[in-house]
């Protein structure tokens, strides 16, 4: 059974970054292969994983339902669509979900789907799924069971209350979570934890500010590439061995 792990938070907080360090870190941690999907209609997970452009799954639900056909072979001509968005890497594949769903009925496609994404991750140690602030495809359920929920948040108090409402949300929806967390990202001070006792929930770890990853970034060099050099890589290899033990620090 593999594990899934959905990365939430505001815009701009760091959820691609923590998404593409978490996979290096579950590979560091010898947990292969990965699935990462990147749930963020304006994609950008493969850019830090060093992958070229996915096409999104978004499209197979208009190709589907304009296509000829019946029920049982729509299911297969799908599963050939999820399997052709895949871009494989060597231990880390990618898909990307692509834009939401038109003003059509969508339904029967997207249970086609969720099945065929649950058949897809079901081959997979562990999937990563990179989510976009709005949580779209988390509230569509397009997602099975998610073991972890990792919630980035900066420390402030808006930070607090911007991943409490989302964990609001999904408590909501009753989304079925295994467990939450807080995934502090550049934390303003050294992010010790010290002030753990006023958080809302088990604290992952505190990402320290990193200047390697833009420079990283911009050269186009695959963050599962990163060294132990990075201080934030190597803090989310900690962190993925808690997460993996299931104890918080
Ligand atoms: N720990 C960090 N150290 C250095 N830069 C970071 C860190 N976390 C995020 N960034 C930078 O902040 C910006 C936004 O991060 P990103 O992961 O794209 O956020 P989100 O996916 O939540 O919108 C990016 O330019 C990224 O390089
Ligand atoms: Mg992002």
């Amino acid at each position: 059974m593999s594990l899934l792990i959905a990365v939430a938070g505001k815009g701009g907080v760091g959820k691609t970054t923590c998404s593409a360090l978490l996979l290096r870190a579950l590979l560091a941690s010898g947990v292969r292969p990965l699935l990462a999907v990147d749930a963020d209609p304006n994609a950008n997970l493969h850019v830090l994983l060093g992958f070229p452009s996915p096409k999104g799954l978004g499209s197979v639900r208009e190709e589907l339902l304009e296509g000829p056909g019946g029920a049982a072979s729509k299911e297969e001509l799908l599963e050939a669509m999820v399997q052709q968005r895949v871009v494989e890497g060597n231990d880390v594949d990618l898909i990307a979900m692509g834009r939401g769903e038109g003003p059509g009925c969508y339904c029967f496609v997207n249970n086609l789907l969720r099945r065929s994404l649950s058949r897809l991750a079901g081959g997979y140690a562990a999937v990563v799924v990179d989510n976009e602030a709005g949580m779209e495809h988390l509230s569509r359920r397009n997602l099975r069971r998610i073991d972890h929920l990792v919630l980035v948040a900066d420390p402030s108090p808006r930070g607090m209350s911007a991943a409490c409402a989302i964990r609001d949300l999904a408590a909501d929806l009753s989304l079925p979570v295994g467990k939450s967390w807080l995934l502090l990202n550049r934390p303003y001070s050294a992010g010790d934890g010290g002030d753990a006792p006023s958080l809302p929930f088990p604290l992952l770890a505190a990402i320290p500010h990193d200047p390697s990853l833009p420079a990283w970034e911009a050269d186009g060099r695959s963050f599962l590439d990163l060294g132990d050099g990075s201080p934030a890589a190597s803090c989310m290899a900690g962190a993925i061995r808690n997460l993996l033990a299931g104890k918080a620090r």
